[in-house]
């Protein structure tokens, strides 16, 4: 009987999972086990850091409700969606408009908009307008593309941290017979991701300030090319460099005009940002929608949960005090 070592231990494994049949789970889960032990190795992983590890991890999964997925968060601020992400546009067959995450707030039944409405509408703040064109790659106009939109409120929070059961800075517009798109939005703050949870624990213990700067996110799609799932970063904000999910792009990044003469508009501040998606290839058709609405992973109806994240005004900091599921495992290292 062989008797495993750490370094023969890997091939072990590879060798008993060798039966699966799917080429790709294989590949997927080999590639896995290799990197996992190799991980292990490195770090020389002890008992008790590994039982911590699972500790955390069973927290990020009960802390996950039809509202919140906690494993998303994860895998955002440890960069792997942003990661995943920019794999995936590289994928695309057209020069077009980058993609950045689609974040835990987007919402389905978002309500429809005629053109130049505001979308805020229990909130206040500074009225901003959004406009600009929806074309192909080659600048041809989309007539009827849909753009979906949504963002934080003025208080810095999204409508579903405040009352999960009402909608509110979220639209869905279509482009006119020239491509043009108009709303009227109230301009976003930075804010904190949720950090009442174990992921903002482990943000604390990494001492990371846990910002994403002020954005607004679209989600626009035209039949017969990609569905493109963005945001635009509002010029001049401090965390445009060190987002803590790693969502945010110089080619993303928007002015905010006070008086921008070519504004439908006037009389109000304004970004005018132009969106061009790429041709959808046949992979587009199967590789799904990047990210998704919590909802429709752990199947329930988020208007029935209680608000997701942090009260406004929680910092890293006060969240620090209460320590993390992790922070004895960075502490005094
Ligand atoms: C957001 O942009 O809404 C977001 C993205 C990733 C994690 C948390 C929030
Ligand atoms: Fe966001």
């Amino acid at each position: 009987m062989r008797a495993y070592t750490p370094e023969t231990i890997t091939d072990a494994v590879i060798e008993q999972m060798s039966t699966t049949p799917d080429p790709r789970l294989k590949e997927i889960m080999e590639s896995a086990v290799r990197h996992l032990h190799a991980f292990a190795r490195e770090v020389n992983l002890t008992p008790a850091e590994w039982i911590k590890g699972i500790e955390f991890m069973t927290k990020v999964g009960q802390m996950c409700t039809p509202a919140r997925q906690e494993f998303i968060l994860l895998s955002d601020t440890i960069g792997l969606s942003a990661l995943v992400n920019i794999m995936h546009d590289k994928t695309k067959v057209e020069e077009a408009t980058s993609a950045s995450l689609l974040g835990p707030f987007f919402r389905e039944n978002t309500p429809k908009f005629e053109s130049g409405a505001q979308i805020a509408r229990g909130a206040e703040g500074k009225e901003v307008v959004l406009f600009g064109r929806i074309t192909s790659a080659k600048g041809e106009p989309l007539p009827g593309a849909q753009l979906t939109v949504w963002q934080t409120a003025a208080d810095g929070r999204y409508d579903i941290q405040t009352d999960a059961s009402t909608m509110d800075c979220r639209g869905i517009f279509n482009a006119d017979a020239e491509g043009r798109y108009l709303l009227r939005t109230v301009r976003p703050l930075g804010y904190y991701i949720p950090l009442d949870g174990p992921v903002g624990g482990m943000v604390q213990a990494q001492r990371r300030h846990g910002m994403r700067p002020a954005h607004i996110h679209f989600l626009i799609g035209a039949p017969g090319y990609r569905e493109l799932t963005t945001a635009l970063y509002v010029a001049g904000d401090d965390h445009l460099e060190d987002d803590v999910v790693f969502g945010a792009s110089g080619d993303l990044v928007a002015e905010i005009k006070t008086s921008d003469p070519a504004c439908p508009i006037k009389g109000l501040p304004s970004i005018q940002f132009d969106f061009s998606l790429s041709r959808e290839s046949a992979a587009d058709k199967l590789t799904g929608r990047v990210g998704a609405d919590p909802g429709q992973i752990t199947a329930g109806d988020v208007t029935t949960e209680k608000p997701y994240g942090s009260p406004p005004g929680v910092t890293a900091e006060a969240e620090a005090k209460k320590g993390g599921i992790l922070a004895g495992l960075f502490r005094g290292r």
